[in-house]
């Protein structure tokens, strides 16, 4: 671990501050319909964890499912379910909560695989969403703040699955040479 090759991009009380605000969006216009939230694993835990915190009167449950298309800094485009849901999701309510959309291929193929399904209603909420990146047109509904096109760690968000646990969201430097 090299947490001095990241710089703090968003701080601990300011995703705290946020985290906070998209709970009470998202519980408002839910209002008192049982939901399902789905974390697209591993990146979305932290956020997740927080977020599902942040809706303490909701009336939801927790699922998850897993993805895999990132190897290094750079999205290989193929994506594939490594783990799904245990849940069925048909005629509910679901909230896929992700931690980036940078691409949107990830976010298009978890999309149309749950839509197959026949939820109630599907909508996405993100905590960062770099749309500078964008391969395939798709909109979260909830995005907690848009970034530029960099590479970030922390607060869930991994290189090479190191990183998940700093309490921020950092730049990553990767050593010169
Ligand atoms: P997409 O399919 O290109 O939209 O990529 C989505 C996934 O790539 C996210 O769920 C992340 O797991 C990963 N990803 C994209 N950008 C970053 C980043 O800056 N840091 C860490 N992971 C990233
Ligand atoms: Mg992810």
């Amino acid at each position: 671990m090299h947490p001095e090759r990241c710089t703090v991009l968003i701080d601990a009380p300011t995703l705290a501050a946020r985290v906070q605000a998209l709970g009470a969006d998202i519980a408002r216009r839910t209002s008192n319909e049982p939901l399902i939230v789905v974390g697209v694993l591993k990146g979305s835990f932290v956020f997740m964890a927080d977020l599902v915190r942040a809706m303490p009167d909701a009336h939801l449950t927790c699922e998850f499912l897993g993805v895999s298309s990132y190897e290094g800094t750079q999205s290989t485009g193929a994506v594939s379910l490594t783990q799904d849901l245990r849940a069925s999701i048909e005629g509910k309510h679901v909230l896929l909560v992700e931690d980036i959309v940078d691409t949107g291929l990830t976010l298009a193929f978890l999309k149309k695989t749950l839509l197959l399904r026949r939820p109630a209603s599907l909508q996405i909420a993100t905590l960062l969403d770099k749309p500078s990146r964008r391969k395939v047109s798709i909109a979260p509904d909830y995005v907690g703040f848009e970034i530029p096109d960099v590479f970030v760690v922390g607060y869930g968000l991994d290189l090479d699955q190191a990183y998940r646990n700093l309490p921020y969201i950092g730049l990553y430097h990767p050593p010169a040479g």
